[in-house]
């Protein structure tokens, strides 16, 4: 197998292991029906949120290197807009997704007993909102990645 074979295994590996987890997060958090089940909820995501961003790292990585290694790849349309759509999803994490969870990580640590909140709800609501749109976000490079059509 060539360099830039076993390069793709490492990228494909890396979108099951990485993307698999990454769509089921929001299914996770919605489980919870108390704030103990909830609070459950919320580990298991951060768990597996450490699949996401090892997988997304390998994959950005990887995914580079094919492009160093076969440079034409620079000026392919599918190429370089899964290139920016990534980047975007990877920026949504800091500027998005880190403060629409914040109050909701607040909310777990402080509240007393074990009915949710309304405030929970409609905090959760923007958040996984937020998530769809990145889910979306990879969906669209999977297809990119699969059909390369322009
Ligand atoms: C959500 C993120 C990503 C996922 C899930 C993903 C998934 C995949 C999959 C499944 C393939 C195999 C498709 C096939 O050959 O039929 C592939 C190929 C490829 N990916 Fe990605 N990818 C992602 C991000 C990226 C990024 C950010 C880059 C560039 C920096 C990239 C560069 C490539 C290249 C160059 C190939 C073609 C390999 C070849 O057949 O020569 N990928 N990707």
């Amino acid at each position: 197998m060539t360099f830039y074979g076993t390069v793709v295994l490492i990228h494909i590996f890396s979108a099951i292991i990485g993307m698999g987890p990454g769509f089921i997060l929001t299914i996770v958090a919605k489980t919870g029906n108390t704030m103990t089940e909830l609070r459950h909820s919320y580990k298991i995501r951060k768990k597996l949120h450490m699949f996401v961003m090892i997988g997304g790292l390998l994959l950005l990585i990887t995914g580079l290197t094919m492009g160093f290694l076969n440079t034409i790849l620079f000026h392919m349309g599918w190429y370089v807009t899964s290139l920016v759509l990534f980047l975007i999803a990877l920026a949504m994490g800091p500027v998005v997704l880190g403060p629409a969870s914040k109050p909701i990580k607040a909310l777990l640590e402080s509240h007393k007993g074990e009915e949710i909140p309304e405030e929970y709800y409609r905090l959760s609501k923007i958040l996984f909102r937020c998530e769809h749109f990145e889910n979306g976000i990879f969906i669209v490079i999977i297809a990119l990645m699969i059909l390369k059509p322009f």
